[in-house]
């Protein structure tokens, strides 16, 4: 059983914490990890880009804690296996996981390769990548006994269809990520394991700059929030959810996109 809070101060400290963060090299990735270590978490990046972890690790120096990138792709099981050894021999034990890793793709089905490339490739890290990630922290959680939190970002694109950019396949494995956030908060739960999802809106970061003028105007428009998310506004979510704060929350998927779906 995890124990409640007793008072609010100090209650969303992640202080000598390890948190274990796909994609955190940048974007809403690097957003969570600032956030995180702000808290007081030590932070272990996986990604494939090494240069670009070595930039994240560095900005995050000027807080007090460990850092490390370890190379991943998180799409393959093997390397999955691999990097999750390496950030054990180097961290331990780790409290906090963020699936965050993701790509999209814009296209129709019909119109997509014979071997439907786009769709395995979005599939295979969207949804495969998390799971990849969760059956094997999740084992190490459970074999030290001291509980954890998982938090698998996913996208507000789970719940619409996007009809000006098809993207089924991301959709798809988006809405499949937050159930098996469900199914993961019920396995899990026995061993004092909390697993939820963030839904993140439209955010600012390399994945939305590919956007159209016009498009980004109509979204605009439509957000009663009247801009684009921040990655460190998706960092304090998570921060959030991987703190004691949020004890008595687990299953849920925590939307977090200026209101965008009210009118879309
Ligand atoms: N930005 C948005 O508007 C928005 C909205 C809703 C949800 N999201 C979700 O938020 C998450 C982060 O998105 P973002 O906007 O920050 O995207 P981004 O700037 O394009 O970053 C994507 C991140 O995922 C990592 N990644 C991709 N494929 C990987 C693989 N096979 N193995 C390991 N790492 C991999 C990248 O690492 P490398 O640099 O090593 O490739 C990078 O760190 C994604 O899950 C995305 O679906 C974003």
């Amino acid at each position: 059983m995890i124990e409640p809070i007793k008072n609010i101060k100090n209650a969303f400290e992640l202080t000598g914490k390890n948190a274990l963060i796909t994609g955190g090299n940048r974007g809403l990735g690097f957003g969570i990890a600032a956030a995180m270590a702000e808290s007081g978490a030590n932070i272990a990046i996986l990604c494939r880009d090494t240069s670009k972890a070595a930039e994240a690790i560095s900005a995050l120096k000027k807080f007090d804690g460990k850092y490390e990138s370890f190379s991943c792709d998180v799409s393959d099981l093997k390397d999955v296996r691999k990097s999750v050894r390496e950030v054990y021999n180097s961290f331990s034990n780790i409290d906090i996981l963020v699936n965050n890793a993701g790509i999209s793709c814009v296209s129709e089905l019909l119109d997509m390769d014979e071997e439907l490339s786009d769709w395995y490739n979005v599939v295979n890290v969207d949804l495969n990548g998390t799971v990849h990630m969760t059956y094997e922290v999740g084992k190490r959680m459970r074999d030290a006994g001291k509980g954890g939190s998982i938090i698998n970002i996913t996208s507000n694109a789970a719940f619409i269809v996007n009809k000006s950019q098809a993207m089924s396949p991301y959709s798809s494995a988006k809405a499949a990520a937050n159930h098996f956030t469900r199914c993961m908060a019920v396995e899990l739960g026995k061993y004092d394991i909390r697993v939820n999802a963030i839904a993140p809106g439209f955010t600012n970061s390399e994945l939305s700059k590919h956007i159209p003028e016009d498009q980004f105007d109509y979204i605009i428009n439509q957000m009663p929030a009247r801009r684009f998310g921040e990655p460190i506004e998706v960092g304090a979510m998570a921060v959030y959810l991987a703190s004691q704060a949020s004890a008595q929350v687990t299953g849920t998927v925590q939307v977090i996109d200026g209101g965008y779906m009210l009118s879309c």
